[in-house]
């Protein structure tokens, strides 16, 4: 096991380079099944679940080399047409081969993908969009069941019932090997479902509409190979930012794109930091380490405020002189992390979908367990912010998302460090 390792309190103070998005690459990787020949991609952050991505591609007999921040993918020699449980349960992601799998073959076998336990994470709207598409659900031997078109899909106009980042992402994918037009309602409008089309496109698809609440595609042109940047994270930017606020300090995050980032700066300067944006792509924030509460705050859907940066936001307001509710409307158990605010002796409490925390409170160090991707990477931002050194345990989770957290904070200034094995229960 896996552990961060700080010293703190921690005043931040340079600049950070965002790199490339995990929930864009993840999608591309999936997708790149359905293009032929050789996908090259940049700017691909070197992440555990991009590993366990490459190890999916692996087992279906397809090509993944993964050097650098790049990543070579071909999938014409593909020989499996299933993903074995272990590398499904590793994490969500899994689910974006459902659409290529099916097209490829005809049917894809129906898993429960793993990922971040952030509450119940059905796969409803992928598998009825699917089924608008011409596929059925099959049932098989144990109680397993899958899907199957042996025909092939077919354009449709659906609309979908929540807009659904990742249920966008298969259904976007599968629109465009579908024969006909589909039209897509009510879908998400992320940066990262932006992207996917992008690469969609460069490979050959005719799609319309990515970024607004429906996308058009003329599907059942061919997808070919071709060379590809994936689009920055703007999770990661929101983590360097949030760290800064809570901490103190003054920090340039650059590479990702401003406007994505206004709803959580809109929020650090009511909470009293100085947050500017110094060109399209690059944002400054200073703080002075004590901000003020911000009363209710609610996550949305893209351009709401990200329920991504809703832990993240919370590390930073664990010292404010006022509280604040954060209320995700996205996931029902997204914070988990609030037991361990706690033990850093914050007056923090999860209660149903909202994290209250703030009161002036003194952080003191602790030994305490990452129980996700954004909660671990909002507990690493508290320790930070604690008097003494902390640990916090179960970092695999952080490693989902970050390709070295400490890494990334050690040139900022913070006394920061991986260590392995359980360092709390010696
Ligand atoms: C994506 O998850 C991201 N993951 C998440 O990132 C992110 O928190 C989330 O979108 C919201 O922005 C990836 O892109 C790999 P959803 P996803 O489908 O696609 C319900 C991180 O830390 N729903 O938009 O799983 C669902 O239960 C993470 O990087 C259904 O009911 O999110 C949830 O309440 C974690 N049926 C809501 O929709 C479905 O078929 C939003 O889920 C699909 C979703």
């Amino acid at each position: 096991m896996r552990s961060i390792i700080v010293s703190g309190p921690s005043r931040l103070s340079g600049s950070v380079c965002v790199p490339g998005a995990k929930n864009s690459v993840l999608p591309i990787f999936a997708a790149s099944l359905l293009c032929a020949g050789t996908v090259t991609l940049h700017n691909v952050p070197r992440l555990s679940d991009v590993s366990a991505a490459a190890e999916i591609h692996a087992a279906l007999g397809c090509t993944a080399v993964l050097a650098g921040h790049a990543a070579v993918l071909c999938a014409d020699g593909m020989t499996a047409c299933d993903i074995p449980h272990t590398l499904s349960a590793k994490m969500r992601s899994s689910v974006f081969y459902l659409a290529p799998l099916l097209i490829r073959t005809g049917r894809a076998a129906l898993s429960a993908p793993g990922g971040c336990n952030l509450g119940p994470r059905p796969i409803d709207i992928h598998v009825d969009g699917l089924c608008a598409m011409g596929a059925q659900v099959v049932q098989e031997g144990g109680g397993a069941s899958a899907l199957v078109a042996p025909d092939g899909l077919h354009g449709t106009d659906y609309t979908l019932r929540f807009p659904s980042v990742g249920a966008t992402e298969t259904l976007l994918t599968a629109a465009c090997a579908a024969r006909g037009t589909t039209v897509l309602r009510g879908v998400a409008e992320e940066p990262e479902v932006v992207d996917l089309a992008r690469f969609l496109r460069a490979a050959g698809a005719d799609i319309a509409g990515e970024g607004t609440s429906r996308i058009t595609v003329r599907g059942g042109r061919p997808l070919f190979g071709t060379e590809y940047t994936v689009c920055p994270d703007r999770i990661v930017a929101a983590t360097v930012l949030c760290a800064a606020a809570g901490c103190g300090g003054e920090v340039i995050v650059d590479g990702c794109p401003a406007a994505q980032l206004e709803p959580l700066l809109t929020l650090l300067r009511r909470a009293g930091c100085v947050a500017t944006t110094l060109g399209p792509r690059t944002a400054a924030l200073s703080s002075d380490g004590v901000l003020h509460g911000l009363g209710l705050v609610q996550t949305g859907v893209y351009p709401g405020f990200p329920t991504d940066m809703a832990p993240l936001l919370g590390a930073a307001l664990l010292r404010a002189d006022g509280m604040t509710v954060i209320r995700d409307t996205i996931f029902s158990n997204r914070f988990a992390c609030a037991a361990g605010f706690a033990e850093l002796g914050a007056n923090a409490a999860a209660s149903g979908e909202s994290l209250i925390v703030g009161g002036a409170c003194a952080l003191r160090a602790a030994c305490v367990s990452s129980p996700d991707l954004r909660g671990g990477a909002a507990l690493v931002i508290a320790a930070m912010m604690s008097e003494g050194e902390s640990v916090v345990e179960d970092a695999q989770y952080i490693d989902r998302g970050y390709e070295d957290i400490a890494a990334l904070f050690a040139p900022l200034g913070a006394q920061i460090e991986t260590g392995c094995g359980c360092p709390c229960a010696v």
